[in-house]
């Protein structure tokens, strides 16, 4: 029998939670054969049954009102690192509807009153009205889970150029194309020991072999493991040798 869930929040944003991981799933299940989205997969069948258009845009269309929010186990993992670690400065590249920016929030708040610390979760999200959403989900959380974000609309290579300092995890939950330019992006504000966690590396493994020939080149500073969760999660550790 599995352990019950760490994490600690008020009844009404635990039943948010489990609301909103039930809808994600449903509405996976509609997209993908699989059950999960994969970027690389459907970007790939879309372009096989558009030839003429662009896949990026259908995909992007295809995306606006989904979820594809971090399974609900990989999201307790979230918190329980964030409070091994003592994290309080986290960036989350790829918000959505913000269902994993609340495990977030809510693990940097307990930090930050254990402790004292200052910090923020910078949420990133390129559409207005999943924003728009992800805010109107988090005030119904309420200001302990408010207060603790900060939410930068727009392209994340963009938003995330400036006005970070001592990042403690990345997580990479984005496009799989999309992950090694946010890593490379955030890399120079990751403090020594920082973690990058990036989701489902087993079975998206093609669309992310870019960024694991970088983690797992020596020269860059990253020791990883792959974590035995659904479809593999990568835990990177940044330990340069010299920082
Ligand atoms: C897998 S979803 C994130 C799910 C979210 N972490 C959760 O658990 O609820 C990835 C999100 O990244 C957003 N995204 C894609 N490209 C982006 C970019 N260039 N800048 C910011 N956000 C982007 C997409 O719109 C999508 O909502």
């Amino acid at each position: 029998m599995s352990s019950p869930s760490p994490v600690e929040a008020p009844p009404h944003v635990l039943q948010l939670l489990s609301q909103l991981h039930r809808m994600s799933l449903e509405q996976e299940a509609t997209i993908s054969k699989t059950g999960k989205v994969f970027s690389s997969v459907v970007m790939g069948d879309l372009e096989g049954r558009r030839p003429d258009g662009n896949p990026r845009d259908a995909f992007d269309q295809l995306m606006l009102d989904k979820f594809i929010a971090l399974d609900e186990d990989k999201c307790q993992f979230m918190y329980q690192l964030i409070c091994s670690m003592g994290a309080t400065n986290i960036v989350e590249a790829g918000t959505s509807f913000g269902v994993s920016t609340i495990y977030l929030a809510l693990a940097v708040a307990k930090v930050k009153a254990a402790t004292g610390k200052s910090g923020i979760v910078i949420a990133t999200e390129k559409e207005h009205t999943k924003a728009a959403i992800a805010r109107k989900y988090w005030a119904q959380c309420g200001t302990t889970v408010e207060q603790e974000i900060e939410l930068r609309e727009g392209d994340l290579l963009e938003t995330l150029k400036s006005g970070l300092l001592n990042i403690d995890i990345l997580l990479l939950d984005i496009w799989s194309a999309l992950a090694l330019p946010t890593l490379k992006t955030v890399q120079p504000h990751l403090r020594q020991g920082a973690v990058v966690i990036t989701d489902n590396t087993i079975s998206g493994a093609k669309g992310y072999a870019d960024l694991l020939a970088y983690l797992r080149n020596p020269e860059n500073g990253f020791q990883n493991m792959t974590l035995p969760f659904t479809n593999g999660l990568e835990m990177s550790v940044y330990m340069p040798r010299s920082q």
